[in-house]
């Protein structure tokens, strides 16, 4: 399958997508809180894609549970909302979340401290893997190749003292939740497919604090940390355009 352009009408579709994922985040994080659950947040945004005539992509998706994906402390992504999971003090959650509009898809992640009490060194963690998800977007340029997206995160994560997620990438999107080309938050300036107008991305990067290994758990979707560490992750859907990057998930 080669890469999808799209037309301005569709992309037009597409920031709409995008606007539902954003208002679903912005409410989920004012409910992020110490004593609320994965599973609170789960229902809300549920509800709030019903609110907003959006249908969910994740869950079914590859038999996935739920709508969002809520990923604590240690899981770097794809954490399933349970009742079980209460958030502490203390702790970050990543919040992911997916959904269709009108046959095209909308795809973003932001991750928060779940109160003050975060640590120092936790709010870096959080500010670089944002600010490595602007960079990165900064390079979603007409003529750019796939490898400036990835170096453009690498090379910020890795001067702050952090490490990069090889096993999971970001990817491209439209009439699927995931299309070509796949987007690694490394790799080489200039090697890849060339960026060309009318593409769209979901840049995702995955930034541990530790070593950048992962393992999955039992439940066959956790990804967690090798090491223990910490991991945030940030998203946004970036359509490549004449006059440079649009960010269609704000
Ligand atoms: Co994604």
């Amino acid at each position: 399958m080669a890469i999808v352009c799209k037309s301005a009408a569709e992309i037009e579709k597409m920031r709409r997508s995008g606007h539902v994922v954003r208002e679903v985040l912005d409410h989920l994080r004012t409910l992020v809180s110490p004593g609320v659950t994965t599973m609170e947040l789960e229902r809300a945004a549920e509800q709030k894609m019903k609110d907003l005539g959006a249908k969910p992509a994740f869950k079914g998706y590859f038999d996935y549970p739920c709508v969002l994906c809520t990923s604590v402390n240690e899981e770097i992504v794809h954490g399933i909302p349970s009742e079980k999971r209460v958030l502490h003090a203390g702790d970050i959650v990543s919040i992911d979340c997916g959904v269709v509009l009108d046959g095209y898809y909308g795809d973003a992640a932001v991750t928060v401290p779940v109160d003050d009490s975060v640590t120092p060194e936790l709010r870096k963690l959080l500010e670089v893997t944002e600010a490595s998800l602007y960079r990165a977007i900064e390079a979603a340029r007409i003529g750019n190749a796939v490898g400036d997206v990835g170096a453009a995160v690498q090379e910020f994560v890795e001067a702050a003292g952090f490490s990069v997620v090889r096993e999971f990438v970001g990817h491209g999107i439209g009439t699927r939740l995931h299309e070509e080309p796949q987007v690694p938050n490394f790799g080489t300036r200039g090697h890849g497919a060339r960026l060309r107008e009318g593409m769209v991305l979901a840049i995702e990067p995955m930034v541990n604090s530790g070593k950048p290994g992962t393992r999955v758990l039992d439940d066959k979707w956790t990804a967690v940390t090798a090491d223990g560490s910490y991991s945030a992750h940030f998203e946004h859907c970036v359509a490549v355009m004449r006059d440079g990057p649009m960010i269609l998930t704000q």
